[in-house]
């Protein structure tokens, strides 16, 4: 059986790639290819639960192509490769939600199954994503997009209720990979996204509610 990992590994041998955030590819539009997890890390689940906490403080450097993998990995990846299902539970299996990484070099979209970042917009929109003054600092904001289409046959108002405990499940898959290896983060609401909204030309069937910094610590 081919698993995620030999699927990944597999496509970087084949395409020759390993792109870092911050050089030429973003640029160029082009997907980075993530780096295959590695197949065991961090610490252990009750140390990491002792270690979780929001931290606010981050160095800009950009996150090492390594732990943007497998922070990605384990916020929503494939753990089930048979079957393409992910880290995170979704409500009826509707895997409606999509991550946006908004970075220095631009912003892009997590593929869960090829295991890569497409491009979705050129230009530094990471003050967008948030009031707070970090936001627009730190390197990587992650913002939870839900689509619709997954949802049909509830109201909106359900859609978002559910779509909010989906997005839980995520933010704290990535608080727990943060706090494994010593990494910064902040699940957040306050945002205006509406205006988050247009500027990332999304479709009237997609919606932002929540968004979740994470970075190297500042100290
Ligand atoms: C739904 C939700 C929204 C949040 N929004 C923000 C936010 O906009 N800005 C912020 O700095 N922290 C935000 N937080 C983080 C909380 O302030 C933080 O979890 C709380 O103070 C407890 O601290 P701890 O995470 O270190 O345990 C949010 C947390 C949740 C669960």
């Amino acid at each position: 059986m081919t698993t995620r990992r030999d699927a990944t590994v597999g496509l970087i041998a084949a395409t020759g790639l390993l792109l870092v955030p911050g050089l030429a590819a973003a640029q160029q539009q082009q997907p980075i290819e993530l780096p295959a997890p590695r197949a065991d890390f961090g610490t252990s689940l009750a140390q990491a639960l002792k270690q979780r906490r929001s931290t606010r403080d981050f160095a800009p450097r950009p996150l090492a192509p390594q732990a943007l993998s497998e922070l990605l990995w384990c916020a929503y990846g494939i753990n089930r490769p048979a079957s393409a299902d992910r880290t995170a539970p979704s409500w009826r299996h509707a895997r409606e939600t999509d991550i946006l990484a908004a970075t220095a070099d631009g912003t892009w979209r997590y593929d869960p199954v090829a295991h890569r970042l497409l491009p979705h917009l050129a230009g530094d929109i990471r003050s967008q994503t948030g009031v707070q003054d970090f936001v627009g600092s730190a390197p990587l904001n992650l913002i939870y997009v839900t689509n619709i289409e997954h949802m049909g046959g509830v109201s909106r108002e359900e859609q978002h209720r559910v779509a909010a405990a989906d997005i839980g499940f995520i933010g704290q898959n990535v608080y727990l990979y943060c706090a494994s290896e010593g990494l910064a983060c902040v699940f957040r609401a306050s945002l205006d996204v509406d205006r988050l909204a247009t500027t990332l030309k999304l479709a009237e069937t997609q919606f932002i509610s929540f968004v979740q910094t994470v970075g190297y610590p500042a100290s």
